[in-house]
């Protein structure tokens, strides 16, 4: 029992940070994403009678104490569905990720979306995409959005059990020709996980909750953009929501500090192409790196504009992708 799935990550334009139950990661507002294509997870999880143990392989290495716990709820979650004899059997998942290397891109997301699927797929279980979704959140957050490709909401729901809370599709990949430019600004991992992150921005910040009450409008307004292909529109929304979530992080106890000095210089870029004519909004997430949404159209312009900037270190490119699938491995 057996299968192989990929999965991409997403980005949010419209952002989670705060959960009403952290258990099953159940959010305290919607958001809203898109998946990127050309980075990929790759997982394959075995069931078997011979494993005496869960077991998480992460690029070839035993993964970390807490990426085990969160993956288990996941199998735990399919043990239970699937019943019978597969309820007794321990599992085996190795997750490869082709990114860029420090793209500082979340490998989360992508990682249990592919996880969620190929343990749903060496199940036998044939779940729907919200079923899928449920299952990919209970690992991380944000991944119950790469279920789905293209433009993305995770619906808040409002059942205990979570079961309405997760994914739905806003616009296929093809419906808007948009870039999303990765400056990279700091490789390397995060200093403080968002799991933690949102919990001490939850507990000690005064701008939590400020920041909570304007999501709905923004999640509104965002939609209504994506489905019009407003870009300008968007753009204001996603970076309004991007600053007020630094700043109710920045406004925590100890201070959440992700941005430096080149995510700074990045935004100021920004804002000067903007004004010279070109269309370009940021956003940023739990890391120093910044994301610019633009047009096909004008994408190279901004591409060189960013490089260019102090400070960044590369930019990467990226396009609309797809959802997550489970994969023939011959194949
Ligand atoms: C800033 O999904 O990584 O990227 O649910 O605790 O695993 P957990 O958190 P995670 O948080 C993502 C935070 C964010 C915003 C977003 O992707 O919406």
């Amino acid at each position: 029992m057996e299968a192989l799935a990929v999965a991409h990550p997403n980005i949010a334009l419209v952002k989670y940070w705060g959960k009403r139950d952290s258990a099953l990661n159940l959010p305290r507002e919607g958001s809203l994403s898109l998946t990127l294509a050309g980075m990929e997870s790759v997982t394959h999880v075995a069931f078997d009678g011979a494993f005496a143990a869960d077991e998480l392989v992460l690029g070839g290495n035993p993964a970390p104490e807490a990426s085990l716990r969160k993956a288990r709820r996941i199998l735990d979650e399919v043990r239970r569905r699937a019943g019978g004899r597969l309820a007794a059997l321990h599992a085996r998942v190795e997750s490869r990720n082709d990114f860029p290397t420090g793209a500082g891109l979340a490998s989360s997301a992508s990682g249990f979306a592919a996880l969620a699927c190929a343990a749903a797929g060496a199940a036998g279980l044939d779940l729907s995409p919200a079923e899928l979704s449920v299952l990919a959140r209970l690992g991380s957050g944000s991944a119950c959005r790469s279920v789905l490709g293209g433009f993305v909401e995770w619906k808040r729901g409002e059942r205990a059990d979570g079961t309405d809370s997760h994914a739905i599709a806003v616009a296929p990949r093809d419906h808007w020709d948009v870039v999303m430019l990765v400056a990279v600004v700091a490789e390397g991992p995060k200093g403080v996980s968002s799991t933690e992150g949102m919990e001490r921005t939850r507990r000690t910040s005064p701008y939590y909750e400020p920041f909570l009450g304007s999501i709905p409008a923004d999640l509104d307004a965002a939609r209504a953009a994506v489905v019009a292909r407003d870009l300008d529109a968007l753009g204001v929304v996603m970076e309004r929501n991007c600053l007020r979530m630094h700043a109710a992080m920045l406004a925590a106890e100890p201070a959440l500090i992700y941005l430096r000095g080149g995510s700074l210089a990045v935004i100021e870029r920004v804002g000067q192409l903007r004004s010279a004519g070109a269309r370009a909004y940021f956003t940023i997430d739990a890391g120093p790196n910044v994301k610019v949404l633009c047009e096909r159209a004008g994408a190279d312009a901004v591409e060189s504009a960013l490089a260019a900037v102090p400070g960044v270190a590369r930019v990467i490119r990226a396009l609309p992708g797809g959802g997550a699938r489970v994969v023939d491995p011959l194949a």
